[in-house]
């Protein structure tokens, strides 16, 4: 198929990119590199560097490459910044999305699959977590990805554009060639942020809470690869191609692990002692997040390869110890 990914130079987007190329598809990306690196595109891939928030361009490139289907991944997904600054969550996420989905209107394309996220649901109860429960998102990053499942809701009715909602919980690791992997500036996410610490760049981890109702007293994540988050995305492409109508689905491993043995897991990959320190609750985190993705397996086929956290964590310190640094805006070298 012809695939426009939006957000295909950042984390996400470039392992479906490389996935959907390795796969025999044609992928077109747009990318405003705000937060992406043009280190992390495939150059068998067609790059625009440009908005989703321009309609005339998305329209000619919609166009232009004959796009058949949408896998969108352009939007802000910092859950501090949106409490700060929501305006610009609502702006690019939501706005964003709503020009993506009026170009697509207008150029007749009629399939996208988009990531929306675990934080559409907020703090939950019952573990674990079903796509049935009601979504009380307790962020602005949460809200507005909900708004965009709606806005995909009402547009399938108005206009017969077919969606499918992939609801993330902690995607983590890397691409298996460690050649892409996850690197933000700045880094908030749990896994890199202990790799600093062997990469010495970091002389301890905090732990964000130790009073939590949860055996260790700190908060409990469902860590799903990125590898098998993506399978579930090329899945998803297939279903919609096949004629099946508008659906949400969780992506999680189903299984938790506490902030504790998430870095004793890191310590016993790296081979060093790696230090943590306590510290306050971090605001907003909920106490535990947990998946269940049997709708996903069910529905899609979807199969997941990675069940032991320790391989999702090596995967990750290949990916960082080849780019030290992270990414930079650089040409992609493979
Ligand atoms: N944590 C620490 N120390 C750190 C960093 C994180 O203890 O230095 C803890 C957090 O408090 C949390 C856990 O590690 O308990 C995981 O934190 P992350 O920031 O890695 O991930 P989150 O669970 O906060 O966020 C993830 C995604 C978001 C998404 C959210 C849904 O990254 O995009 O899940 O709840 F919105």
């Amino acid at each position: 198929m012809n695939v426009l990914v939006t957000g295909g130079a950042g984390y996400i987007g470039s392992h479906c990119v490389r996935a959907l190329l390795d796969q025999g598809h044609t992928v077109t990306i747009i990318d405003n590199l705000s937060t992406g690196y043009l280190q992390a595109i495939d150059s068998r891939a067609k790059f625009y560097n440009t908005d989703i928030r321009k309609f005339d361009k998305v329209m000619s490139i919609l166009i232009n490459n004959n796009i058949e289907a949408v896998i969108h991944f352009a939007a802000f997904s910092l859950v501090g910044e949106s409490m700060h600054n929501p305006l610009k969550y609502y702006d690019n996420n939501v706005y964003g999305t709503k020009v993506l989905l009026d170009a697509m209107a207008e150029a007749n394309v009629n399939k996208i699959v988009f990531s929306s996220t675990a934080a559409v649901y907020g703090a939950q109860d019952v573990m674990p977590i079903t796509e049935e429960v009601l979504e009380t998102p307790s962020n602005a990053y949460g809200e507005t990805k909900l708004a965009m499942e709606k806005m995909m809701k009402w547009s399938d009715i108005a206009n017969d554009t077919k969606y499918v909602a992939l609801r993330y919980f902690n995607v983590a690791g890397a691409h298996h060639s460690g050649e892409i992997g996850e690197s933000h500036n700045p880094e908030t996410h749990l896994i890199p942020l202990i790799l600093q610490v062997p990469l010495g760049k970091r002389e301890f981890i905090s732990i964000f809470g130790t009073d939590y109702d949860t055996p260790d007293g700190t908060c409990i994540r469902d860590y799903i690869h990125i590898e098998d988050l993506i399978s579930a995305h090329i899945k998803a492409l297939e279903y919609l191609d096949k004629g099946n109508e508008s659906n949400t689905f969780n992506l999680g491993s189903g299984l938790g692990y506490s902030v504790l043995e998430m870095v004793e897991a890191a310590r016993a990959v790296t081979g060093h002692d790696i230090p943590a320190k306590l510290a306050e609750r971090r605001a907003g985190d909920p106490a535990r997040l947990i998946a269940s993705s049997d709708k996903a397996v069910k529905v899609l086929g979807w199969v997941r390869n990675y069940t032991d956290v320790k391989d999702i964590i090596a995967s990750a310190w290949t990916f960082h110890l080849n780019f030290k640094e992270g990414f930079k805006n650089d040409k992609h070298k493979y």
